[in-house]
């Protein structure tokens, strides 16, 4: 039996097909469509799905979408009819898009997706996001939490999954607290990032960065906007907002009355911990510290309202393990406080934990849920994208004549890799399928050596060009890793197989990987094992014998602003476009200085 999940509209659209319960293809559109957090209708990523299944739509049982349009569109005309006149703009601009597309999919999926009307399901938004974590995860009866922006009215859940495994039990997922629209975690996070001055649903990434530079001074003010119980419920004065009724601004003035003028648009960042040498003095230094501060107090808000919730659901439940999904769980600092503070043993989060992520968890609903199914996968890495065969890279290469070495023996590329690092070069490394969700984990990776404090900027120089202030992420054998990070029996953490923990690093390790060590002495660690991709893990593990560090700094194979790559000609213009030294894409490897000098 196929399943197909699609997620779009919104956030990231995403396609998933799952063949009798089975994971067969993942994949979010940008990476097909090359328009970042793309949301349309994800036509490729379908394509895709079916193609790798090598089917047609004509022989899906049920294509599922991720969240209940009639629902949301409630939600919408009442929030917006609640708050007119401020709102007649969003009012009106809402009427159009759902009037011409959204409130129409049931026929837009029969009509791309091939499918008759009785084949076409709907499934509740955080369900979706319930169903993606648990119905993912390695157990058999779990606690549940999912917090996002919004779905149809919820932003966020509480509740328990149970599943059938082996004939025995059944499966389920009961919500046993909402919060609804437009009381919003993700919502008021989005709002401080609009503020910071970074893009919403992009920028998140960025104030959570960010937040380590300053102290959390205002907390007690972002408590005068957010209130939270000890049982983790939360309520928003949205006499600061207006997100619910603006299309472009999502805080109001009585916000910047508290906080302050807003932060101007990705304007550069410095405060004395990025740059001792900055003068104190200095008016622009003082408001960057300003923001840093605010940053902090925010993150460090979010962080204490989900201890809260997780708290009270394991009061509740009893359980050992916490399943979590939705945008929020994409904050990797919260996780790893999440993991070291509540009494929840063991947390899964899959990769995909926000809105492309519904995908995969509306078909997985639908198969266990309604359907009745057994269990029978659990999701154990992240490669679920397109791969390319050693064929088509090579004819890729040869149409546009580019020299390189095939190299047949795997050891012989890995030890030219290792060498490479070692000397301080940096290396877009891409093989295999290409990663669910938005981390790269070494298929579409850069890579280069932690070691050198250096490393970071060399980096930023030649292909990221990004806030100097973001930190790269390590990668570390997962048998190595309690030797450099805070996180003990890491083979039970696989949120840590994802990058979604952020971790302290050993203090004695900041100065031997300082270009993975962020402000603070934390690492957003990837944990890889042998099993899940050999050759990623040989070239960690080659690097670690050749050094003795079994770290290396991972980064996404993209320019800045663009998709991650995935095709072989895409790494390939990334690489030429970009101070890259060498290009390693599956068996053939390209270094930056022979291009151009002909033969190969
Ligand atoms: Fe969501």
């Amino acid at each position: 039996m196929y399943i197909l999940g699609i997620s779009c509209f919104y956030h990231d659209a995403a396609a998933a097909l799952i063949r009798d319960g089975v994971l067969v293809a993942a994949a979010e559109e940008e990476r097909f469509s090359r328009k970042k957090h793309d949301y349309g209708f994800p036509t490729r990523a379908i394509d895709f799905c079916l193609q790798q299944a090598a089917i047609t739509g004509q022989d899906l049982d049920y294509v599922v979408f991720y969240e209940k349009p009639l629902i949301k569109f409630e939600r919408i005309l009442m929030s917006l009819l609640g708050t007119f006149p401020r709102s007649w703009r969003t009012f009106s601009e809402a009427m159009v898009a759902w009037f011409n597309e959204k409130l129409w999919i049931k026929n837009l999926l029969m009509s791309e997706v091939g499918v008759e009307a009785d084949k076409a399901l709907f499934v509740e938004h955080h369900l979706s996001h319930a169903s993606s974590a648990f119905f993912c995860s390695p157990y058999r009866e779990a606690a549940i939490l999912t917090v996002d922006g919004v779905g149809e009215w919820a932003t966020a859940t509480m509740g328990r999954g149970t599943a059938a495994w082996n004939g025995e039990g059944e499966n389920g997922i009961i919500f046993t607290h909402e919060q609804r629209f437009p009381h919003s975690i993700g919502l008021l996070y989005s709002a401080f990032t609009a503020w910071l001055g970074f893009k919403v649903n992009n920028g998140e990434y960025k104030v959570m960065g960010m937040a380590p530079y300053g102290e959390p001074r205002y907390l007690d003010k972002v408590y005068q906007v957010l209130r939270v119980e000890d049982d983790g419920s939360f309520w928003l004065d949205m006499d600061y907002f207006s997100y619910h009724y603006s299309p472009e601004q999502s805080f109001g003035p009585k916000f910047v009355a508290l906080f302050g003028e807003p932060r101007g648009r990705e304007a550069e960042f410095f405060t004395q911990l990025t740059n001792p040498e900055v003068d104190l003095g200095d008016p622009s230094v003082r408001a960057n510290q300003h923001y840093a501060d605010v940053a902090a107090s925010i993150q460090r808000a979010t962080e204490e309202t989900l201890l809260k919730m997780a708290n009270q659901l394991h009061r509740e439940t009893g359980l050992k393990h916490l399943c979590m999904a939705g945008g929020v769980a994409l904050n990797s600092v919260a996780n790893g406080r999440l993991l070291r503070e509540t009494p929840f043993e063991e947390i899964f989060i899959q990769p995909a934990a926000g809105d492309s992520g519904g995908a995969l968890g509306a078909a997985l609903y639908v198969y266990h849920v309604l359907l009745g199914q057994p269990r029978r996968f659990t999701l154990e890495h992240a490669y679920w994208g397109q791969e390319y065969s050693d064929e088509e890279v090579c004819a890729s290469l040869d149409a546009n004549h580019i020299p390189y070495e095939y190299l047949v023996d795997d050891e012989r590329l890995i030890a030219r890799v290792v060498d490479g690092l070692s000397a301080g070069r940096v290396i877009g490394f891409f093989q295999g399928r290409f990663e669910w969700g938005p981390r790269a984990l070494g298929n579409r990776s850069i890579l280069a050596d932690p070691r050198r404090a250096d490393m970071k900027q060399i980096v930023n120089d030649k292909i990221k060009f990004r806030e100097p202030f973001r930190p790269f992420a390590p990668v570390v054998l997962e048998e190595r890793c309690t030797n450099y990070f805070r996180l003990d029996q890491p083979e039970r953490h696989q949120p840590a197989r994802y990058m979604l923990y952020v971790v302290p690093i050993l203090q004695d390790k900041w100065d031997v990987i300082p270009a993975v060590t962020h402000q603070g002495g934390t690492g957003r660690l990837q944990t890889i094992r042998r099993e899940t991709n050999p050759r990623y893990y040989r070239v960690v593990e080659q690097f670690g014998e050749a050094t003795g560090v079994p770290v290396l700094l991972n980064t996404s194979f993209n320019l800045r602003g663009e998709p991650i790559v995935n095709t072989p000609a895409e790494a390939f213009s990334t690489f030429s476009n970009s101070g890259l030294d060498t290009l390693v894409l599956g068996p053939y490897l390209i270094e930056k200085a022979r291009i151009g000098q002909g033969g190969r």
